[in-house]
C-alpha cells in the first residue's frame, strides 16, 4: 500500500538517484512528480552509466513501471532521446513500462527561447536558470493556456495548437524582448512527428497508481531539484518553477496522504548550490576546491545538466532543519560523507546571525539569505578513508560524532550515509521494505 518520497533536501544536486536505485529495488512503480528536463541523474544499469534528465530513474529496474505524472512538464525531444538511449543500451523501454499522464504539459522550443530572452533581460538580476524552457512552462500552464500531453492524441488539432503557441510566443520574442522569432510551422511538424511518437505511452497514471497501492504495492515518488528550489518554500526568487517537496508529490501524482509512508530526505554532507541566490555558508579559496573537485571526476561538482561548477559551503543546518519541517521527512539519507575525510575541523552552520541576533530557525523569505552571517560549530575531522565502510562501526568516532550532530540539530534520524561512488559504498542503518 505505501507512497514512498524521496526528496532532495537542499538546493538540488544531492544524490537522490542512489536512494531511488536502492529503493526501485522493492517497488513496482517509479514515478516523477515535478520538473522537467532541468533535472539530471545518473543511473547505472550493469556496467552501464546512463546520464538522464526526464525519464524516472527507476526504469533502469527491469520490472519497474516508469510514470510521468501530471506535475512534470515534458520536452518530448529530450524524452523520445532517452527513451533511445536507454535503448540502445539495453534496457527495454516500451509503452508496457514507461507511462506519461495527460495532464502533463509539454516544454517547447518557444519555452526555451523565453527562458533565455527572460534570463538575457534579467542582466545582473538573472537567476540562473538551466535554459530548459521550465519557467515559460510553467507560467503557461498556470495560465491555463499550456499544452498537455492528451492533445498529442489528436494529430491535426495538436499541429495548428503548436503552431498558434508558437506563434503568440513570437510576439514576445520579437515584441518585448528583441530577439529572433522562431519558424512555427517547422516547430509543429517537429511536434507532430513527436506526438506520432509518444501518443502510445500516455496512459492514466492516477489510475496506475492508485490501483497499485490499492493492491499493497509500493510507489516511489522520485523528488527533483531540491527543497530549497521549491516554488512557495525555496529561496524565492531563486528557485524553479515547481513543487519539489514532498506535498509536489501528491498533487504532482494526484494521490492522497493518507498513502504515503516514508519521506525521505537527501543531503549531502556539505551544501552546494548551482545558479543565483543567496549562500551563507558558501566557501571559495582551497576548502572550496578540496569540497568541490577538480572535475575530473563524474562525482565532482559540477552539474549534470549544465556542467556549470557547484558553489560549495559547509553544511548548513539551519536550512536542514527547514527541510525537516517542510517536508515531514521521516528519515534522512547523508551522502558523500567520503569527501570530508582529512579534513582536520569541520564546521556546521547551527544559527543565522543578523543585526546581532542570532536564531537557529529561519522564517523564510524574511529577509534575503544573503544578509545572514553563519553561526558555526566546530568538530573534530578524521583521517581516515571511508569509502569501505558498510555498517556504523566501520566509521571512525568523528565520523559518527558528526553524523549523530546533524541528527540532533535537524531532528531526523539519519538511515543511509553514502561512503563512495559505487552503489555498494552505503553505511545502511534502516533496511529497505
Ligand atoms: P530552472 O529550473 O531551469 O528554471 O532553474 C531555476 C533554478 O533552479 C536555477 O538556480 C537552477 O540552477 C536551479 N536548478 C534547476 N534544476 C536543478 C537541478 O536539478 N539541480 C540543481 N539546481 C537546479
Amino acid at each position: 500500500m505505501p507512497l514512498d518520497i524521496v526528496v532532495g533536501a537542499q538546493w538540488g544536486d544531492e544524490g537522490k538517484g542512489r536512494m531511488v536505485d536502492l529503493f526501485a529495488g522493492k517497488a513496482s512503480i517509479v514515478a516523477r512528480f515535478s520538473g522537467g528536463d532541468n533535472a539530471g541523474h545518473t543511473v547505472t544499469v550493469g556496467d552501464q552509466i546512463f546520464k538522464l534528465h526526464l525519464v524516472p530513474s527507476g526504469l533502469a529496474r527491469p520490472h519497474t513501471l516508469g510514470i510521468l505524472g501530471n506535475g512534470v512538464v515534458v520536452n518530448p525531444a529530450t524524452l523520445l532521446h532517452e527513451i533511445d538511449t536507454l535503448r540502445q543500451g539495453g534496457v527495454t523501454v516500451n509503452p508496457d513500462r514507461l507511462k506519461i499522464s495527460p495532464a502533463a504539459h509539454l516544454i517547447t522550443p518557444a519555452h526555451r527561447a523565453l527562458d533565455a530572452a527572460q534570463e538575457a533581460s534579467r542582466g545582473q538580476a538573472s537567476l540562473g536558470t538551466t535554459l530548459r524552457g521550465i519557467g515559460p512552462a510553467y507560467m503557461d500552464k498556470t495560465a491555463r493556456q499550456g499544452i498537455r500531453a492528451a492533445e498529442m492524441l489528436d494529430e491535426e488539432a495538436f499541429a495548428d495548437r503548436v503552431s498558434a503557441h508558437v506563434e503568440a510566443a513570437n510576439r514576445l520574442l520579437t515584441g518585448i524582448y528583441g530577439t529572433e522569432p522562431l519558424d512555427a510551422s517547422r516547430v509543429a511538424s517537429e511536434y507532430l512527428d513527436y506526438s506520432r511518437q509518444l501518443k502510445p505511452y500516455i496512459g492514466d497514471t492516477v489510475g496506475l497508481v492508485a490501483e497499485a497501492l490499492q493492491s499493497e504495492k509500493t510507489v516511489l515518488a522520485e523528488g527533483a531539484q531540491g527543497t530549497l528550489l521549491d516554488l512557495d518554500h525555496g529561496t524565492y526568487p531563486f528557485v524553479t518553477s515547481s513543487n519539489p517537496t514532498a506535498a509536489g508529490a501528491l498533487i504532482g501524482l494526484g494521490v492522497g496522504p493518507r498513502w504515503v509512508r516514508e519521506v525521505i530526505g537527501v543531503a549531502k554532507a556539505f551544501q552546494t548550490r548551482v545558479g543565483e541566490g543567496g549562500f551563507p555558508t558558501e566557501l571559495d579559496g582551497e576548502m572550496a576546491i578540496r569540497l568541490r573537485g577538480t572535475g575530473e571526476n563524474p562525482w565532482d561538482e559540477f552539474g549534470t545538466t549544465t556542467g556549470r561548477a557547484r558553489r560549495v559551503g559547509w553544511l548548513d543546518l539551519v536550512l536542514l532543519r527547514y527541510a525537516v519541517r517542510v517536508n515531514g521527512l521521516t528519515h534522512l539519507t547523508l551522502t558523500k560523507l567520503d569527501i570530508l575525510s582529512g579534513i582536520k575541523t569541520l564546521k556546521l552552520c547551527v544559527a543565522y546571525e543578523r543585526d546581532g541576533r542570532s536564531s537557529p530557525d529561519l522564517a523564510l523569505g524574511t529577509y534575503e539569505m544573503g544578509h545572514y552571517r553563519p553561526v558555526y560549530e566546530d568538530l573534530p575531522g578524521w583521517e581516515q578513508d571511508i569509502q569501505d565502510a558498510r555498517v556504523w562501526n566501520d566509521l571512525p568516532p568523528q565520523a559518527q560524532q558528526y553524523v549523530r550532530r546533524i541528527e540532533a540539530l535537524a531532528g531526523v534520524k539519519v538511515g543511509w550515509i553514502s561512503v563512495g561512488p559505487e552503489r555498494d559504498q552505503m553505511v545502511q542503518l534502516v533496511s529497505v521494505e
